[in-house]
This record gives structure tokens, sequence and C-alpha cells, in this order.
């Protein structure tokens, strides 16, 4: 009687695959966009280890974003793996790159205001797309303002050059 226009069931499962996986993609997009911002500010570090300090002075090619002075910190975890030059960092391990100001006055140079506060995390599962490393940045050290929106091309992409160690550049000096 009525015509009705049927799919094969072959159609249908095809159309229901690439629905499927559109969806798939665009959740995983958004999930891997926010996942930055579902680090948590690292609370305490400034009671962690000190693993190392440098300055950043006018000329150094990476002075417009980290000119200044930075203090390396790691909680135990990070600590314990930097100390045995470890190939891997174990889950849970957090390094925090704290840079503030770095004004020169009467021939000494100091601290200054806070300009940010950059933290990784290793969790192996949750930031697989960056090599287990999750990234996220508080501009002004202030938890409420979490800059970053793409670990990959804000941080990971720069610190791939350092697979050979885990990601991580600053070395365990006694
Ligand atoms: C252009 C390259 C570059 C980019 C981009 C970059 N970093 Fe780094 N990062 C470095 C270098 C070089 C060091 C080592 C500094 C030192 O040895 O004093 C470092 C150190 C760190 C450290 C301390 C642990 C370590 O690897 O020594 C953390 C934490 C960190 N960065 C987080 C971040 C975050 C978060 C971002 C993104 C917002 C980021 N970095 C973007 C180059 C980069």
């Amino acid at each position: 009687m009525s015509h009705i226009q049927r799919c094969s069931p072959m159609q249908r499962w095809m159309l229901v695959a690439g629905l499927s996986a559109i969806v798939l993609g665009v959740l995983s997009v958004v999930a891997q966009q926010n996942l930055a911002h579902t680090i948590r500010y690292p609370k305490g570090y400034r009671s962690w280890t000190h693993v190392k300090t440098a300055i950043l002075h006018p000329g150094h090619p990476l002075y417009n974003d980290f000119g200044g002075i930075h203090h390396v910190y790691a909680n135990d975890k990070a600590a314990r793996a930097l100390q045995q030059n470890a190939k891997k960092f174990p889950d849970g391990s957090i390094l925090v790159f704290d840079l503030l100001e770095a004004p020169t006055e009467n021939n000494a140079t100091g601290e200054g205001k806070r300009k940010v506060l950059a933290v990784m995390v290793k969790d192996s599962k949750r930031f697989r797309e960056t090599d287990g490393w999750g990234y996220a940045a508080f501009a002004e050290g202030n938890p409420q303002k979490q800059i970053v929106t793409d670990m990959k091309t804000a941080c990971h992409n720069c610190h791939a050059g350092q697979a050979h160690r885990d990601y991580v550049f600053s070395e365990w000096r006694p």
C-alpha cells in the first residue's frame, strides 16, 4: 500500500555509526579544550621542593612570555623523580613554574609582582593527548584566572623537545 522509503539495515547501521563518530568527535574536542580548566591551583606549592631559579633578561628569545625571574617547584613525587633522574614521572607528579617580575634597583635584582603561575600535572590517562601531562596557567597567580585553552599549542608543543626526559626541562642539581 503506502510506499515509505525504507533504509536497509546496512544503511541504517552506517547512519548510526556516522552520527556517533560526529558526536564523539565533537565531545572529545570540547573535553580536550576544557581539560586545562580541570587542573586545580596547586595550593601549598611554596612549601614544596625548590628545584631551580633562573632570570630571563630582555633579548632572550622567550622574554615576551617568560621574561622575569622564575622558580620551579616540585611536589614529593615529582621531586623524587627529578632526584633519581627517572625516565618517567609517576602519575600524581606536579611541577610549578612561578614567574615574577624581576626589577633591578641599586644594582640588585629582586622579585616583583607575580606574572603567572604555570603548572604541569602528570596523569597518563586523563592527559593521554599530551603524552600524560596536563598544563594550566594562572594569571598573576590568581586561582580564578586559568588562561590555557589549548594545552597542546600553548604548552606541550614546546615541551615536546624534552620527550627524552618525559617533557621536563628542569634538572636536579645536588
Ligand atoms: C617556547 C617554549 C615553552 C612553552 C611554550 C612553554 N614552556 Fe614551560 N618551560 C620551558 C622551558 C625552557 C622550561 C625550563 C625553564 C628552566 O629551566 O628554568 C620550562 C619549564 C616549565 C615548568 C617547570 C618544569 C620543567 O619542565 O622544567 C612548568 C611547570 C612549565 N614549564 C609549564 C608550562 C605551561 C603550563 C605552559 C603553557 C602555558 C608552558 N610551560 C609553555 C619552555 C616552554
